[in-house]
């Protein structure tokens, strides 16, 4: 059978753009379900401005309190040195740096040009490289973007080619709005895999116009095998208004399992990591 990574961003991805703190605890839980599953990796945390974004302030008592499993990595994302330096104090295993393929939707997210954010994440990758760290590329607003309509395939290939120059191991396709279609994914990969192979890239689609998962086939026949999800499809980004959660890990493992791939998840873990994700949404809209 053929192995597809799912790669989990729940805790990270799913409960950023949760409006009312979550505790520790709680968070703390998901992580500790999650690592019961069968992932390889989690992203677990998020050293970004706590002004930003609230809900990942607390992404070092996180990671300083779950059990680490030894088949897992847990990865945090970092904007620029700052979140680096934070995200190694935390012991993660992997770090994300994440750019855009608009200017508008970098400047919203990041508060820089496309430009400005490439520059501040070389130093993170020169460290990262010196300290043996694996560091991601996403890559937002892939088909979409919330301030600039449809995105050029061209742009989002450009950008993606330059992360993976810069050293980045794997480079995320971010269809942060969920409002890509098939047609529209397959060309955007068609223009990204002049730029970075198969092998390299990852599929990242929310679920907000209920076509993630036939993206995810698009996307598989195009070669990629590593996709995101969030277990109980939460989440959403603060910065693209309208943006509804991630494909759920459960539904992704799901299809994949019927596609006949193999995903290494136990899915009665899943569910019970699922109905967690789920009922720390319903504690919010209390
Ligand atoms: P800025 O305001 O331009 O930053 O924000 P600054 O350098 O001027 O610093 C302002 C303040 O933030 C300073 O504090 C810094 O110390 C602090 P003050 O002196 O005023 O008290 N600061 C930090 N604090 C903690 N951790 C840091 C950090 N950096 C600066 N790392 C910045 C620039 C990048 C920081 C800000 O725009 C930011 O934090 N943005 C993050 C937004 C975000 O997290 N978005 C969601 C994640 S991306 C996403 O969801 C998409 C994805 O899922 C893929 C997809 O779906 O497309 C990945
Ligand atoms: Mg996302």
């Amino acid at each position: 059978m053929v192995k597809v990574e799912i790669f989990e961003v729940g805790p990270r991805d799913g409960l950023q753009n949760e409006k009312a703190v979550i505790g520790v605890g709680e968070k703390v839980a998901l992580v500790d379900c999650l690592s019961r599953a069968g992932f390889d990796r989690i992203e677990a945390a998020s050293f970004v401005s706590p002004r930003w974004v609230p809900q990942m302030a607390s992404s070092g008592e996180v990671m300083a309190g779950i059990t680490r499993s030894e088949r897992v990595s847990y990865w945090a994302l970092t904007p620029n040195m700052k979140g680096y330096e934070a995200a190694r104090a935390a012991r993660a295993d992997g770090v994300a740096v994440f750019g855009a393929a608009t200017e508008g939707f970098s400047r919203a997210n990041l508060n820089c040009s496309v430009a400005e954010s490439l520059e501040r994440f070389e130093p993170v990758l020169a460290a990262a490289k010196a300290d043996g760290v694996p560091v991601r590329g996403y890559v937002s607003v892939v088909t979409d973007c919330p301030f600039e309509g449809e995105v050029d395939p061209g742009a989002v290939a450009q950008v993606a080619g330059v992360l993976l120059k810069m050293g980045c191991a794997e480079i995320s396709l971010g269809e942060t709005l969920g409002r890509g279609v098939p047609e529209r994914v397959d060309a955007m990969l068609g223009a990204v895999l002049n730029e970075v192979p198969a092998e390299r890239l990852a599929g990242h689609f929310h679920d907000t116009g209920g076509r993630a998962l036939d993206n995810i086939e698009v996307a598989l026949a195009r070669g990629l095998r590593v996709f995101d999800a969030a277990v109980g499809g939460l989440g959403g980004c603060p910065y693209a208004p309208g943006a509804a959660g991630n494909v759920a890990t459960e539904a992704v493992a799901a299809r994949l399992a019927e596609l006949g791939y193999e995903t290494g998840l136990d899915m009665g873990v899943l569910q019970e990591a699922a109905e967690m994700a789920r009922a720390m949404r319903a504690g919010r809209a209390e």
